[in-house]
């Protein structure tokens, strides 16, 4: 297939921006068909994972006619692919994005940016050195309805200052592949952008405690952990991973005020009295759980790349914040006790 008519502006002159897909699986897949579906301008022209027997079965059930190049390196540099989606396997980021930002293209990268914050570094100086931002990462929940909903109210004025702040984050139970690590760089992760962003500041430090351990938990498993996050201004937030909800994806949060208390809704469904008692929803789990905040991120980041502009999103700095957070809560929870979060300097490529 070849690209005819891209303008400079990384989308072509029918307004359409054609997009390649490194990595197929779980959620490749889902943001394929919510690509192709449900955000409009955009066109998958190239799709491919290192299971390229599964690249091509999704191409055909999912973007028939899009290229499915043999290797990552080659899609990106493919002249038919104007921005680039990553949804590989969280170790295999750094290079793909890398990859990108020499080949000047846009890149939406889910979580995490990098699998150290040290590989997250190295992604911030080749931005810097390239002087322009193009990576956005896949931490959805600040595009969530219901979180916007949240912190719109935390800052509305009427509840003073935040004081503190509880969160859980509970699966239905975690895939067979998951490792005991994973609970934080995996599910906790998302807590440690979402709080950042909840409270415009950074995480100074986190304390992991694992209360009794759930008996469905398998071996070195930390189910539940509980991590203490400590932000710069003082603000305390608990966050409780429960890794065997079984009951549904339940995702809380409440911040406590000066003035008052300000906590997600219970649920966005439907609200059903019967039998002597009332009942609601509960997703089951986070495609579920995150349908409208995902629809909503890729609208916006494809907003952006569209009009040639820097993504509006979390970025780079973000990975790398988030990098750093899951550092420290992997020491904590296993050598113990409280352990900083250390950043470097901020470059001025990254607005506060
Ligand atoms: N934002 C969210 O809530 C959310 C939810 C789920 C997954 N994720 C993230 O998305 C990523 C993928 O997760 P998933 O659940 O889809 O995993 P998955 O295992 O279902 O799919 C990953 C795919 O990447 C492919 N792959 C692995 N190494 C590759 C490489 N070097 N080049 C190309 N393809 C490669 C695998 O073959 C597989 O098809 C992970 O980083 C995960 O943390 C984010």
């Amino acid at each position: 297939m070849t690209n005819t008519g891209v303008t400079n502006t990384g989308v072509t002159d029918t307004g359409v921006t054609n997009i390649g897909v490194i990595g197929t699986g779980v959620i490749g897949a889902e943001h394929i068909r919510r690509l192709t579906t449900a955000v409009p301008g955009a066109r998958i022209t190239s799709v491919t994972d290192v299971d390229l027997d599964r690249a091509r079965a999704v191409a055909d059930s999912l973007a028939p006619g899009a290229s499915v190049p043999a290797t990552g390196a080659e899609l990106i540099e493919s002249p038919e692919v104007d921005a680039v989606v990553v949804t590989s396997w969280g170790s295999t980021h750094r290079d793909y994005v890398l990859g990108c930002i020499a080949a000047g293209k846009p890149v939406f990268c889910e979580k995490p940016l990098a699998s150290s914050s040290t590989d997250c570094i190295t992604i911030l100086e080749a931005e810097v050195a390239a002087g322009r931002r193009y990576v956005q990462v896949g931490f959805m929940r600040r595009y969530d309805p219901a979180y916007l909903a949240l912190r719109a109210a935390v800052h509305g004025g009427s509840l003073g200052a935040p004081l503190l702040m509880h969160a859980a984050h509970r699966n239905p139970a975690l895939p067979a592949h998951f490792t005991g690590d994973m609970v934080v760089t995996d599910s906790a992760v998302h807590e440690f952008d979402l709080i950042r962003w909840m409270f415009a500041d950074e995480i100074a430090a986190i304390t992991a405690y694992t209360p009794r351990r759930n008996s469905r938990a398998k071996d070195g498993f930390p189910d539940p952990l509980v991590l203490v996050l400590e932000l710069a201004n003082g603000v305390l937030v608990d966050v409780e991973v429960l890794a065997n909800a079984r009951y549904g994806y339940d995702i809380r949060g409440e911040v406590v005020c000066e003035d008052g208390v300000a906590a997600l809704s219970e649920s966005a469904g439907v609200v059903v009295r019967s039998a002597g008692t009332v009942a609601l929803g509960v997703p089951t789990d986070w495609p579920e759980r995150f349908a409208a905040a995902f629809d909503i991120e890729f609208r916006s980041w494809l907003a952006s790349v569209a009009g040639g502009e820097e993504p509006t999103g979390p970025d780079a700095w973000d990975g790398y914040a988030a990098a750093a957070c899951i550092d420290a809560a992997l020491v904590s929870l296993h050598d113990g006790g409280r352990v900083p979060v250390t950043l470097v300097d901020r470059p001025s490529l990254y607005r506060p």
